[in-house]
């Protein structure tokens, strides 16, 4: 079924096969079987040896995906807009990126800013990959030169809560999740087990923790039948917005992902869920492939998130499609500002927008939450089209 997929060099295949000896020792150690949350974990974040921690190139043509700051420009400015408006009105603030990729984002961010003539006190990150974090500190430099010495790189949480804005695009999609099978009455959970050697995906009956988070996906309409229904829940997602909405002291957080609201994810049709995996541009659904070397990753529960902000006190302030919020954050006047020279710049300006906001591409498929603390305004980003009413 993958055969088509290009066969990685002998160095990639020596770095993969560390990363499969890892994951079978912990299997070996757990008795058997390990949940798939715990696989992904180690397939992604495994030091010096998971996909985001080790040195794959990961964003870009030379990588396996391409995220929305790597396609255009213009969705980091549209974002530092945003921003300009939290940090405008509080009369100041910082802003804090989780999971800064490239750095491309807050290259463009930091240069928007200026434009604005709205710095940020400090351009906070929160990088857990050493590599990446490596690789953001050039990018940030050569991108936006002396800007660059307001950026700080945080290992752990913040010493005080922050008062600003925190972002984080395709962040909470490469969490890991828990893949289940509801049949009739029966809950299983599916992880990676061991048979002659190579790694399996096995299921077990569901353990109490996942039966109980599953409880608001059994009680949606349509899943009530005996056919097999497939698909996956982050068990750790909650834990992560609380500790990281703990961060933010006053102002706004805005989370960009891949996803949907509980009733369209969990839809009778969409029966083996949404995990995909990407390897040089090709998506599949086979997370035992090379394990390291590609990435996994599942869309967001966005009801899930806002149910969990709501328990941390913060206010829903959106929840919108990315097309929507690009459109109502001033895309079109920041393509206008444009001096297009060439038609090859003109083109590629062109495709860049179309990945952004087309429904078939990236326009409807993410999706934006706006999530604010104390004496906030609604950032006009999601003013285009409110959908709260559908989480
Ligand atoms: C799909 S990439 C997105 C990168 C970047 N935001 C972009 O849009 O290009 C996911 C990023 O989240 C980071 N990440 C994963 N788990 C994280 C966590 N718990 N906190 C902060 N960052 C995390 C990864 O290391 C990586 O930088």
């Amino acid at each position: 079924m993958l055969t088509d997929l290009p066969e990685p060099d002998a160095e990639a295949r020596v770095h993969s096969e560390k990363l499969r000896r890892h994951v079978q020792e912990r299997i070996e150690s757990a008795g058997g079987w390990i949940s798939f949350a715990d696989y992904m974990d180690m397939a992604l974040y495994a030091p010096g040896l998971g996909y985001y921690s080790a040195g794959a190139a990961k964003f870009g043509e030379a990588g396996d995906f391409v995220t929305a700051p790597e396609i255009s420009p213009l969705f980091s400015q549209c974002v530092a807009g945003q921003c300009a408006q939290v940090l405008g009105e509080a009369g100041g603030g910082d802003i804090l990126e989780l999971g800064a990729g490239s750095g491309a984002m807050a290259a463009e961010m930091l240069l928007e800013l200026e434009r604005l003539d709205c710095l940020p006190g400090h351009y906070l990150v929160l990088e857990p990959s050493a590599d990446l974090r490596a690789r953001q500190e050039t990018n940030i430099r050569e991108r936006a030169g002396s800007l660059a010495d307001c950026v700080r790189w945080l290992d752990t949480a913040p010493a005080e809560p922050i008062r600003g804005v925190l972002v984080a695009n395709e962040v909470a999609d490469a969490i890991p999740v828990n893949r289940f099978v509801l049949e009739g009455p029966d809950s299983s959970e599916i992880g990676v087990a061991l048979r002659n050697d190579k790694l399996r995906l096995e299921a077990r009956p569901a353990g109490p923790e996942l039966v109980q988070a599953l409880e608001p996906v059994r009680a949606l309409p349509g899943l009530a039948g005996n056919a097999p229904f497939q698909s996956e829940i982050s068990l750790r997602l909650p834990a992560w917005l609380l500790t990281v909405s703990a961060w933010l002291e006053e102002g706004v957080a805005l989370l960009f992902d891949y996803g949907f609201s509980r009733p369209e994810y969990y839809l009778p049709e969409r029966s083996s869920g949404t995990l995909r995996c990407y390897y040089r541009h090709r998506a599949h659904n086979d997370p035992l492939f090379w394990p390291g070397l590609q990435d996994i990753t599942a869309w967001v529960d966005f009801t899930l998130l806002a149910e969990t902000a709501r328990d941390a006190q913060l206010d829903v302030l959106g929840y919108s499609t990315q097309a929507h919020f690009l459109l109502a954050a001033g895309l079109d006047e920041r393509v206008g500002r444009h001096v297009v020279e060439t038609q090859q710049l003109r083109t590629e300006i062109a495709h860049g927008i179309r990945q952004l906001i087309m429904p078939g591409e990236m326009g409807e498929s993410i999706k934006v939450l706006a999530l604010g603390k104390g004496d906030v305004t609604v950032p006009e980003g999601m003013t285009g089209r409110d959908m709260r009413s559908s989480l």
